[in-house]
């Protein structure tokens, strides 16, 4: 049986070649620290991680390529933005389609240092009015974090209108672009943020272990680093360097995940962030169009493929969506995620809590066929039950 990937919002599969080619050129005829060293390796090595700063900025549209700042990942920079903000007393706005990776870190805030925490509801489709956040703004309003796009729904919320709102404030404003960077237009100037955090593994096509974090000038006075170790640079100082990428940038460097990521960027580059989106605007709107209607079937989110990503919930009537997940597994080679994505407060706005739903998302490396396969599948499913 033929496997079909259908879980490119968990991470990205197959990736393409050139991505472990990378990887392992990095390990095999690199191999040595960047920036700890005179010697020709250390220097090459330190030229790659450069080069992919700058391929990175060139990318999301950052001034400075030193205001690109590497993370093992999205939760790594989420974490760091949110406990180097944060004080006591601060109020700090999200939207209520947020995934754990911001809301675990706010409810310990919250519960430990009294950061007052709201949550702008949006509504049952997962799109969110962005005058909300206007309304909701006080005096004490440090920072305003949204997700650019549900990991549940695939629903894209108004980034650049907030983004248009916040500019004429002083409150700082961060967007999680996990599930945007590499399909949407993820234009870090236009939107208007301060933080832009992102993860190599998903539309980025990079390996795990790899993300990062881009900052605004004013973020880098604003924002403490989270942890503070050798940088390579300033070493006769006791205290951590205040600048950029160093401030944030501590120990031993993810190199061949770097390299990785640069190869992830340059197919991207290749095949055009306009042509990656067209084809999976095209595979979503044939799958919705396909599963609309089949009985029993409830879509969650929007259907309007303009407003989301690759990405749609379902529910299947009178059968649990981790046994649907194994069905289609088992029965036809298609992978798919169920449960909660690590998303619950999504869930609660959409209606599906606590069962979650049964994800398919898509990757432009999906074909058609593939998506006539699972409409197909889940025919023949309802059919049986
Ligand atoms: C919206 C969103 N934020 C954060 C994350 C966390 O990503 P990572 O596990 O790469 O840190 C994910 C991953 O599913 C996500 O979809």
């Amino acid at each position: 049986m033929k496997e079909i990937y259908a879980d490119h919002a968990a991470t990205s599969y197959p990736r393409p070649p050139q991505v472990a080619e990378a990887m392992t050129n990095y390990l095999q005829n690199i191999g040595c620290n960047p920036g700890r060293g005179g010697y020709r390796r250390s220097l090459e090595a330190a030229r790659m991680v450069y080069e992919t700063r700058v391929l990175l900025a060139d990318f999301f549209h950052v001034p400075q390529p030193e205001q690109v700042v590497f993370t093992p990942s999205v939760t790594y920079s989420l974490n760091l933005v949110l406990k180097g903000v944060l004080t006591s007393g601060d109020h700090v706005l999200i939207s209520s389609m947020e995934h754990n990776a911001v809301v675990r870190p706010l409810t310990r805030l919250a519960a430990e240092q009294g950061i007052q925490v709201e949550r702008l509801p949006c509504n049952a489709d997962g799109t969110m009015d962005p005058l909300q956040v206007r309304r909701a703004l006080k005096p004490n309003t440090k920072l305003v974090v949204l997700t650019h796009a549900s990991n549940v729904t695939g629903t894209l919320l108004p980034v650049y209108e907030v983004g248009e709102i916040l500019a004429k404030t002083d409150t700082l404003y961060c967007i999680d672009a996990a599930q945007t960077a590499g399909t949407e237009k993820v234009d870090f100037q236009d939107l208007r943020c301060d933080y832009l955090a992102f993860t190599g593994h998903k539309g980025l096509l990079g390996p795990p272990g790899i993300g990062g974090l881009c900052l605004s000038e004013r973020a880098l006075l604003a924002t403490n680093s989270l942890v503070e170790g050798g940088t390579g640079s300033r070493s006769e100082d006791e205290n951590q360097p205040q600048f950029l990428p160093d401030k944030f940038e501590s120990g031993t460097q993810n190199a061949p995940g770097i390299a990785g990521l640069a190869a992830g960027i340059k197919i991207i580059n290749q095949v055009g962030l306009t042509a990656i989106k067209e084809k999976k605007r095209n595979l979503t709107a044939a799958f919705l169009d396909g599963i609309s209607g089949l009985p029993g079937i409830h879509i969650y989110g929007t259907k309007d493929p303009n407003l989301t990503t690759a990405t749609v919930s379902i529910n299947m009537e009178g059968i649990d969506n981790g046994d649907l997940s194994f069905m289609l597994e088992q029965g036809y080679g298609i992978m798919t995620r169920s449960g909660l994505h690590c998303a619950p407060l999504a869930h609660h706005t959409i209606g599906s809590f606590p069962v979650g739903t049964l994800r398919f998302s898509f990757g432009w490396q999906n074909t058609m066929e593939e998506i006539e396969t699972m409409i197909q599948a889940l025919r023949e499913i309802i059919k049986e039950h």
